[in-house]
């Protein structure tokens, strides 16, 4: 008796510990996914490359990130204009998703020279990792 429950014990917890390992395993994947953003963005804060600092961007409006100098980092037009009036474009995972699948199609007119991410599998993972390295 104490030998079975010792042994659900240890199923129990090698199954915990494999679901956290899934879980971190994501965020890892995430992070290599972000390699093909990172030549052109940070996660650190106050920090832009040939496109602006993806710090705090969950929750941020689209075109509104400012420099250290509190001058506005130079978006595009279209960027700018998405964030503006009466349904400003915030950037969340589901809107993150759609940008980084089809940044052209999304906004159009913005100037992001990336092609498009279309794997949903990798989209979540780069969304996890970003979740936890943008905060
Ligand atoms: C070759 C450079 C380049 C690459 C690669 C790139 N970006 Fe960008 N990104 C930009 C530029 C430039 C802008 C500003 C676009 C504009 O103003 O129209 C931008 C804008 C953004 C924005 C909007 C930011 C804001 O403040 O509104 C997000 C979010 C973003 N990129 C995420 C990503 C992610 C995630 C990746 C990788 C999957 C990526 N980008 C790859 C250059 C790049």
């Amino acid at each position: 008796m104490k030998y079975i429950a010792a042994a659900a014990l240890t199923a129990l917890s090698v199954t915990i510990a494999a679901g956290s390992v899934a879980a971190a395993a994501d965020e890892a994947k995430g992070k290599r996914v972000f390699n093909s953003c990172r030549a052109c963005h940070s996660v650190a804060a106050g920090v832009s490359k040939i496109g602006p600092s993806l710090n705090g961007i969950f929750g941020r409006t689209a075109g509104s990130w400012k420099k250290k100098n509190d001058k506005l980092f130079p978006y595009s037009s279209a960027m700018k204009k998405a964030g503006k009036g009466e349904k400003p474009l915030v950037w969340t995972a589901e809107t993150l998703k759609k940008y980084i699948a089809a940044p052209k199609k999304f906004v159009p007119g913005n100037r992001m020279p990336f092609p498009g991410l279309k794997n949903e599998k990798k989209l979540d993972n780069l969304i996890a990792y970003l979740k936890k390295a943008t905060k």
